[in-house]
């Protein structure tokens, strides 16, 4: 709902050419497993139904279900929780039109409120959706790896530097237990990305000398409060307005091109200088934009854009310097200039939403025990985009150390319950910290 993608947004995928290519690629798997497993070989294999349960049924939430049930005929949808009933209601019933023996989540099995997720965690499900405002993000997947779930979740994946070393941690349980988790930075399931960065491994670029990444797009949607709406109604639906529930749209939306950023890099930035202010919000307590210089630990230096105004020069993308040329990627588009010359190309009809490509890479995991996990490489990026965000709301230098010690959590210290009130609309003032 939050992200206009360029290419996909909401995650709508083209539904008739990759479901039927892909519904012939996954049941050659799903037929090749079942054979292995008939011998008794192969661990977690041989499942041809994958139980999926969904929790936050909003936009994205929406758009993964039908992700998943796009990526593998097998995939059945038999939970949901939303603590809206009416936002649970609508996904059941949209997916149901599509796909109506696949949906199968009776009365019992749709979880309404805070907690409805512990009761979601408690069926009889391989893998679970995340697709909740980010704040909740790591809660909700820790008590998921605890009770043995696969795990697809949205990004980002907190909003503060304790959340970032939760979700480390549960990533760290969920390779002991051999669990996959898988997270939605599409761009690393995407074939144009990913076969740019193997030639830039593989040396196109030469070293990397430094960068640019940007999410700068005009205003986001945003919602006024409405009569008969508590503050805590108002916030949940207004989320990407709040820093406490987004992180801020830095955070929220520029983490893909930040990830982008470290994947390049194959870590992340030490140190952050940033500036960025508010003119033009109407509600919430967020910036309207950001410009951040990320170093890393080899010198290299990277700045980043990321702007909600409208009526200025937009930009999603990235472009990366090295001694031996440049590269430029954005959705759906990759190329490499100087010594090693590069432009993707791919048929039309091999097209394959990588929204849904990151359920057919989950699944494939899955059913072949291959462990699967994302999660550390994600609370990086997400880190590394707190730390910039500081770095601007400050005006400090801010370092990846510092980060990696912070004790910071944004919201209610306590559980959270509906009398919650809005905070104070206090927006950071640089060098005032
Ligand atoms: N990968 C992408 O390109 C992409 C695109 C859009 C959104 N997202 C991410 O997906 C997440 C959701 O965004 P959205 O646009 O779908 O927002 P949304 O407001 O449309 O949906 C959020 C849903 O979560 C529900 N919810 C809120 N708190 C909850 C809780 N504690 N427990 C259960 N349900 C809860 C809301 O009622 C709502 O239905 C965010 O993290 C966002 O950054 C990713």
């Amino acid at each position: 709902m939050s992200e206009q993608n360029p290419s996909s947004a909401n995650g709508t995928t083209n539904s008739a050419g990759p479901s039927r290519r892909i519904f012939l690629k996954t049941s050659a798997l799903a037929a090749a497993a079942m054979q292995l497993s008939s011998t008794g070989s192969l661990h977690a294999a041989g499942k041809d139904e994958i139980k999926v349960g969904v929790v936050g049924c909003g936009g994205r939430g929406s758009g993964a279900t039908r992700d998943s049930l796009e990526a593998d005929p097998g995939v059945k949808i038999l939970a949901m929780a939303d603590v809206f009933a009416d936002r649970l209601k609508s996904n059941l019933d949209s997916q149901k039109t599509r796909f109506p023996d696949r949906v199968d989540v009776p009365a019992e099995r749709q979880f309404i409120g805070f907690d409805g997720y512990k009761k979601l965690l408690e069926c009889d499900l391989d893998y679970v959706i995340f697709a909740t405002p980010p704040y909740f993000r790591a809660e909700q997947v820790e008590a998921a790896v605890q009770a043995g779930k696969h795990v697809f979740m949205e990004k980002p994946i907190g909003v503060d530097p304790v959340a970032c070393k939760r979700i480390m941690a549960a990533g760290d349980l969920a390779a002991e237990k051999k669990l996959t988790v898988v997270t939605g930075t599409q761009r690393r399931h995407e074939d144009c990305y990913i076969e740019m960065i193997k030639r830039v491994r593989d040396g196109a670029l030469g070293e990397i000398l430094g960068g640019q990444v940007y999410w700068n797009q005009g205003q986001l949607w945003y919602k006024t409060k409405q009569e008969g709406w508590n503050d805590l109604e108002w916030m949940l639906k207004d989320w990407v307005s709040w820093r406490w529930l987004s992180g801020d749209h830095y955070v929220e939306q520029h983490v893909h091109n930040i990830d982008v950023m470290n994947w390049f890099k194959d870590g992340h930035p030490v140190r952050a200088v940033g500036s960025g202010g508010r003119a033009h919000r109407v509600t919430g307590d967020q910036y309207d934009y950001f410009a951040v210089d990320y170093e890393f630990a080899d010198g290299s230096h990277f700045a980043s854009y990321a702007r909600q105004v409208n009526g200025c020069a937009n930009a999603v993308e990235e472009r990366v310097f090295g001694t031996k040329g440049q590269s430029y990627s954005t959705s759906n588009r990759a190329e490499i200039k100087g010594a090693n010359e590069w432009k993707f190309r791919r048929a039309k009809k091999d097209f394959v939403s990588p929204y849904v490509q990151e359920h057919i890479d989950l699944i494939a995991s899955i059913r072949e025990g291959k462990g699967l996990n994302e999660a550390r490489r994600i609370a990086e990026s997400t880190l590394t985009a707190i730390m910039g965000r500081e770095a601007c709301y400050t005006g400090r230098a801010i370092t990846w150390d510092e980060m990696m010690k912070s004790d910071m959590k944004l919201g209610p210290s306590e559980t959270i319950t509906w009398d919650i009130a809005a905070p104070e609309v206090k927006v950071p003032v640089a060098g005032t910290a």
